[in-house]
């Protein structure tokens, strides 16, 4: 039995992932001020994306969500938003071809930093430190002052999501994204990669399309969903504390929303069933990610689902795989099957990230062919189940990072120190976030030529 919510019913649960604030006085003064700023979505908004996400579950859209792993407060900058948010566009353009459906786009930003960490310290050579859990939390520097947990993080975190989300706003709706724009969209760095002239050629046919609509009378100016877009935040609710301050009843439906994000989701780690991170989750309305790791056993995720959605809600619930290219066969299949059998509508999501992480010269990396192995997987297994692969998840950025091995510029180990810069996980560069679109591309065009064969056959 479901006993009452309220946004603050997790303090009574047991919780992991905690940060260790030596000041607790300290802690709860900064929520207090938090639970007085401005909300910085809006529950319509939430709503909004809830049901773009209920077609995806239907088999009708496709879920492209994607980001840092960690935002920092170091690169937090005009033009690192801009280049992630036209490397999104970029991939999003390619999916829309490439699945003929509508793709719906989620960043990780404008509220990605806090993480779950595997180990609560960090050592090097003879020091030990608490490990960094985020610049929402503490600082990345492996010094004892930058390692304590500052609650004045959450006020710094809180105004750069305001004004990221500011900007993002500006660049979907403003004119930045409309499709007119598709040529431009092409990335100083990308213009002479692999994927050049791949890209050229689509934006050329979208290019035509548009002068052939125009030619009809169908223009950006008279049809805002040529010249704006959707564009949704995400994040993982990690920090709880945050959450709640940010938790705000919505006054047309009276329910309670989560106003840190669009979307958040709950980690591979903090998905106990009967912990703090389920409790807070269960009660707000927005649309929920569930992490889907190689320990998640069938009858567990079913108790999820119920904690989580039980109205069965399309759009409430998406599931992130992220089980590792050698694991995927192993654990989707049973998984899906699960869902099924007890007819629950969920997004099927890939992670190809997080299962596939290595480590190569002391750099956490990541090969390109495991991730696109991992996603293969995914859409082979889908492809039997009858089931539909509704969406990716990935840690990418728009600049031209070396985090993750391989890839059309075949990035090596020797490769990685020239521009290691993620404060957390390994990051596709913008060149191979978009390889990867085009990939998928081609494999959801197989899809469908295969599925035509069948009923035409
Ligand atoms: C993440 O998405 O950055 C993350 C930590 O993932 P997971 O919870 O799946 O390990
Ligand atoms: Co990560």
């Amino acid at each position: 039995m479901a006993q009452n919510w309220t946004p603050s019913s997790w303090r009574e649960k047991p919780i992991q992932q905690v940060p260790d604030y030596p000041d607790l006085a300290a802690l709860a003064a900064t929520e207090e001020r938090l639970a007085k700023f401005p909300p910085l979505v809006f529950a319509g908004e939430a709503r909004r994306l809830k049901s773009a996400l209920a077609n995806v579950a239907e088999g009708k859209g496709f879920l492209l969500q994607g980001g840092d792993c960690a935002e920092s407060f170091a690169e937090h900058g005009a033009d690192t938003i801009r280049d992630f948010f036209r490397a999104f566009l970029q991939m999003a353009v390619v999916l829309t071809f490439g699945a003929q459906q509508p793709v719906v786009k989620v960043g990780r930003i404008a509220g990605q930093f806090a993480k779950p960490r595997s180990s609560g310290i960090e050592k090097q050579g003879d020091v030990t430190l608490p490990s960094y859990r985020g610049d929402i939390i503490n600082g990345i520097e492996f010094t004892e002052e930058a390692r304590i947990p500052n609650p004045e993080r959450q006020i710094m975190a809180y105004r750069q999501s305001a004004a990221t989300l500011n900007l993002l706003r500006a660049f979907a709706m403003g004119g930045y994204a409309n499709l007119d724009n598709v040529h431009q969209w092409m990335l100083g760095f990308v213009k002479d990669s692999p994927q050049a002239e791949r890209y050229r050629k689509l934006a050329d046919r979208i290019s035509e399309t548009m002068d052939f609509m125009k030619a009809i009378g169908i223009t950006s100016e008279n049809h805002p969903s040529l010249r704006e877009t959707d564009f949704f935040t995400s994040h993982e609710a990690l920090l709880l504390g945050y959450e709640q301050a940010l938790t705000r009843v919505d006054s047309t439906s009276g329910d309670w929303y989560a106003t840190s994000g669009h979307m958040i989701w709950i980690g591979d780690r903090t998905r106990q069933p009967d912990h703090a991170h389920i409790e807070y989750c269960r009660g707000i309305k927005n649309p929920i990610g569930l992490k889907c790791g190689p320990s998640l056993t069938s009858d567990g995720l079913l108790e999820l689902i119920d904690l989580l959605n039980p109205a069965n809600e399309a759009g409430r619930l998406t599931l992130i795989c992220r089980f590792g290219h050698d694991k995927v066969a192993e654990n989707l299949p049973r998984l899906i099957r699960a869902v099924e059998r007890e007819g629950k509508k969920v997004v099927w999501s890939c992670d190809p990230m997080h299962g596939n992480t290595i480590t190569l010269n002391n750099y956490k990396t990541r090969p390109f062919e495991r991730i696109l192995s991992e996603v293969e997987s995914f859409f082979q297994i889908h492809r039997a189940e009858g089931t539909h692969p509704g969406g990716i998840h990935i840690e990418m950025t728009g600049n031209d990072v070396t985090e993750c091995t391989g890839g059309a510029r075949a990035l090596s180990g020797d490769d990685l120190a020239d521009r290691y810069h993620t404060h957390c996980d390994p990051r596709l560069n913008a060149d191979q976030a978009l390889e990867l679109a085009f990939l998928l591309a081609e494999r959801m065009k197989g899809g469908r030529d295969e599925k035509r064969m069948v009923v035409n056959g």
